[in-house]
């Protein structure tokens, strides 16, 4: 997994990006939502996804992305970009830390909310992600 850089359309009065479902991102987007106001040293996520896949973007400020496939190896992934992103397929578990003061994470999402879709126990994700 690698981050994208998005369209980034560069004008003396202020830069504009933007992203498409199914062209910029690997899905056609089904859900927005954002995170923010993150007190300092707060983790968010921590949990997979069985089927939802997801885009983040650090609109504004930045924080890390933290993913582990199921084999306990994690990659950390730094946001800091507005025309940046980063695209995490289904069954990854992840967790977003590091963020800074008034950080902005956007994220679009493949499925609408479904709470049945988490995976919040760690031991449960990697029996099933050794599974697949
Ligand atoms: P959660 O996904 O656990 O947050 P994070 O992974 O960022 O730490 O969601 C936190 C709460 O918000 C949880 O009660 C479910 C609710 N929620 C929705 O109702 N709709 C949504 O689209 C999302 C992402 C969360």
């Amino acid at each position: 997994m690698k981050t994208t850089d998005l369209p980034k359309i560069v004008d003396p009065r202020g830069n504009l990006s933007f992203i498409e479902g199914d062209r910029h991102v690997p899905f056609a987007i089904r859900r927005v939502y954002w995170v923010y106001d993150v007190p300092g040293g707060e983790v968010r996520g921590g949990h997979a996804y069985r089927r939802n896949e997801e885009f983040v973007v650090a609109l504004s400020g930045s924080f890390d992305v933290v993913l582990d496939d199921g084999t306990g190896r994690c990659e950390t992934f730094s946001l800091n970009r507005s025309y940046n992103g980063l695209a995490i397929g289904r069954m990854m578990w992840r967790q977003l830390e590091n963020f800074s003061t008034n950080a902005l994470a956007l994220v679009l999402a493949s499925e609408p909310y479904d709470a049945g879709d988490y995976i919040r126990d760690y031991e449960e994700f990697t029996k099933l992600a050794a599974k697949r």
